[in-house]
């Protein structure tokens, strides 16, 4: 599919939401199912998809945008800037990306594939807030608040339709695809959208549901999560972080052995954050009970990544992406 074979944007749209959730063999037991909610099979290939969509939706909702006129710019580590691009673009904006330079390579030409105009600073991998703010968030800052009538920046580090994206779109799913049998959920942190309103809607439901918290290890690799020890909270995260009953912490090495084991065991091509996230549903102790981990995006755009931390070769790789399951052929970059 691509972007110039659908010419209604409103059908495209109603595809983000409603990822599969598959089960991990390898984690799963007599007494322990387990499960990935895929949010690669998003369009535009990740769980931002929808946190960008909500924001877009309700800026028009309350009169701050308008198509045709007004530019978005946002600063992001990579997938906001993907979802963005794809999603503002398709309904008429122009987009503006601000991103570390550390993203990798595949994410930073994505997002100018997909027509945004993109800025890079030298910040960490994930942009940093709150005092001592990074670079890509004042740059992103500066540029919209010098043209207020020409520029909008969603800033989804405390936009609340961030969260509403999950509260009524994610958390909803996987309740309904569980049938209510879910006891663990896990997720990493970028903004906290994910993981506060998918944790928040499943408390309502059964407050007994344990909500774990995953964080990579301080100065790491993994792009879209975010480490606390160095990073203030952002104020998304910080209104319902109460959600939250467990955190666990993973190293590089951990989550780059869980590449390939996830390879190996289960015929999937992961992003370092999904391995993340496998990594704890497999360290964490549970005698029984009904897993899911967000996968966030999949492993296609980790190739110089992956090869640079000797992973995989290049031909490795190559066969992976071509042999690997679930690796959502659907996507639109
Ligand atoms: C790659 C990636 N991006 C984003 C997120 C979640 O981000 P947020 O907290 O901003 O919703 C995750 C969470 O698991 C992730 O793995």
């Amino acid at each position: 599919m691509t972007i110039e074979a659908l010419n209604d944007a409103e059908t495209l749209l109603k595809k983000i939401g409603n990822t599969p959730i598959v089960k991990l063999e390898s984690l799963s037991n007599n007494q322990v199912d387990s499960y990935a909610k895929l949010e690669s099979y998003n369009p535009f290939g990740s769980v931002k998809d929808r946190a960008a969509f909500w924001m877009v939706k309700i800026a028009e909702e309350n009169g701050l945008i308008k198509r045709g006129h007004s530019v978005i710019i946002e600063p992001t580590s990579g997938n906001t800037g993907i979802a963005l691009a794809g999603i503002a673009k398709l309904l008429g904006y122009t987009v503006e990306i601000v991103i570390p330079e550390k993203a990798s390579d595949e994410t930073k030409k994505i997002i100018r594939s997909l027509g945004a105009v993109l800025y890079e600073t030298s910040d960490d991998l994930c942009p940093k807030v709150g005092a001592g703010t990074d670079q890509s968030i004042a740059l992103a800052k500066s540029i919209a608040s010098a043209r207020p009538d020409k520029y909008y920046s969603p800033n989804q580090y405390a936009n609340e339709a961030n969260f509403m994206g999950h509260y009524k779109g994610t958390g909803p799913e996987i309740w309904e695809q569980t049938k209510g049998k879910i006891t663990h959920f896990f997720s990493g942190v970028g903004t906290g959208g994910t993981i506060t309103g998918i944790g928040a809607y499943l408390k309502e439901k059964n407050p007994n549901i344990k909500i774990i918290a995953v964080q990579p290890q301080q100065n790491h690799l993994i792009q879209g999560l975010r480490n606390f020890e160095e990073s203030a909270k952002p104020d998304l995260f910080i209104k319902r972080e109460q959600v939250v009953d467990d955190w666990l912490t993973i190293t590089n090495d951990e989550a780059f052995a869980s590449v390939k084991e996830i390879l190996e065991k289960e015929k999937m091509l992961v992003s370092p954050s999904s391995a993340t996230i496998y990594t704890a549903m497999k360290k964490y102790s549970i005698e029984k009970g009904y897993v899911v981990g967000i996968f966030a995006d999949d492993g296609k755009k980790f190739k110089s990544l992956y090869t640079q931390q000797k992973i995989f070769s290049d031909t490795e790789f190559d066969l992976a992406l071509k042999e690997a399951r679930h690796l959502s052929q659907d996507s639109l970059y």
